[in-house]
């Protein structure tokens, strides 16, 4: 099956939506707490929308330099309303989510005098969607945001489903709230500018999706085209779907939504251990990538996965991805890093774990023994392994 194109069958014909007077190339998929508004004329559907909130007393734009830099031109051209909005930018990655930075945008608003009904646009990726939402949550008790996302990883999963953040003494996503956007507005064109290693940080939750929700997805994803645009944007609207399907039948992750933690128990693990050595930091996307790996053979490894299943998988990421090399002491210092992890309590870990590709199941005791089993696993894979891509 490698290296053939599977048929994107679910993306044919996508409903159009009348929106006023104009038909609309987009699709509207409720994620419970907010719709998703995805395709060619998202952003339109944002300038109706924001144009008829009467009740906004002023607009404040969002962005990293980056984002502001590629993205802000495209948003203003297709939302006139946003025209004379304030913008507020911030450096770069990860770093900005912090109490300092929300310290900033806190006074940055409190100088514009910005009420209770002022109303945030997010322009960017994960970083911008989980720090605005964060300070939408929080300034002045709550107020309404809107997100755009602009990688890949913001389209297809940072900026659905409500949960926003910021990181607290160097561990991930400490302090934050669950606050639903207005909506997510996902317009693929500003993909345009995004770098290939950033765009596969976000294919690799389009993969996770695949692997924990739609085999046919996960056969798309890993064998299309994506560096045409055209083609990742109908995958990415069949991703962001899934995200939002999965978050309707569980906002608040009491059960269901845990399968999207698949490979992100030991990945938080492994991105946490990279930044400990910035030389070998690895993105989100691309810790996840090697925790799926891990959690792939933990799968097989506790007999919920055969093994033809487990090496479709596990050859498919070793292609696609960069590795992660390990000391032989490094297992050891990743299981003491998950242990900070707020979704791993009293030293039992609860992994989401493979019961086939396409199907998930959640909650399973894993012990501190065999993930250090599951980190010796990839330690000896990746020695013998050469990427092929
Ligand atoms: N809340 C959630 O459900 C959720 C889900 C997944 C990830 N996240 C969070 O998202 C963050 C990662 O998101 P990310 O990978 O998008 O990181 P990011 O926001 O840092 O964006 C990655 C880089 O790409 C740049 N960029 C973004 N769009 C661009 C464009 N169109 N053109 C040029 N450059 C562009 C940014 O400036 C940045 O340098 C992490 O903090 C993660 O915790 C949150
Ligand atoms: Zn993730």
């Amino acid at each position: 099956m490698a290296g053939s194109f599977v048929p994107l069958v679910y993306a044919a014909g996508r409903p159009k939506v009348g929106m006023g007077t104009a038909s609309l190339d987009v699709r509207k998929v409720d994620a419970g707490g907010h719709p998703v508004v995805i395709g060619p004329d998202a952003l339109r559907v944002l300038d109706q929308e924001i144009g008829s909130a009467s009740t906004a007393s002023a607009f404040f734009i969002l962005g990293d330099t980056n984002t502001l830099r590629h993205c802000l031109p495209e948003l203003l051209a297709h939302v006139p309303t946003l025209r004379e909005a304030s913008t507020i930018a911030v450096p770069p990655g990860e770093p900005s989510k912090s109490l300092a930075v929300c310290q900033d945008i806190w006074r940055h608003l409190m100088d514009s005098e910005a009420d209770r009904k002022c109303h945030l646009i997010n322009l960017g990726g994960g970083v911008i969607s989980d720090l605005g939402g964060f300070i939408a949550a929080t300034y002045k008790r709550g107020i309404t945001f809107h997100n755009v996302p602009t990688s890949v990883m913001g389209m297809v999963d940072a900026s659905i489903g409500g949960k926003t953040g910021i990181d607290l003494f160097g561990v991930k996503n400490m302090v934050g709230a669950f606050h639903d956007p207005a909506a997510a507005y996902i317009h693929p064109m500003f993909l345009k500018s995004l770098g290939k290693r950033e765009l596969m940080n976000g294919v690799a939750e389009m993969v996770k999706h695949g692997l924990v929700q739609d085999a046919k997805h996960w056969d798309a994803v890993r064998t299309a085209p994506l560096q045409d645009l055209g083609t990742l944007a109908l995958l990415i609207e069949h991703s962001a779907e899934i995200k939002a399907g999965i978050v309707k039948r569980d906002p608040r992750e009491h059960d269901q939504r845990k399968v999207l933690n698949f490979g992100h128990t030991i990945g938080h693990g492994i991105e946490a251990h990279s930044w400990e050595s910035p030389h070998r930091s690895l993105l989100h996307g691309e810790a996840v990538v090697a925790g799926m790996v891990c959690e792939t053979w933990l799968s097989w490894r506790t007999g919920s996965l055969d093994r033809g299943a487990h090496d479709q998988v596990v050859e498919h990421l070793l292609d696609l991805y960069p590795t992660y090399r390990m000391e032989s002491s490094d297992p050891h210092r990743i299981i003491a890093l998950m242990r900070n992890d707020k979704k791993n309590s009293e030293g039992s870990f609860r992994f989401s774990l493979l019961t086939d590709i396409g199907e998930a199941k959640v909650d399973v005791a894993i012990s501190a023994a065999q993930i250090q089993e599951a980190l010796e696993h990839y330690r000896s894979l990746v020695k013998g392994h050469s990427r092929k891509a």
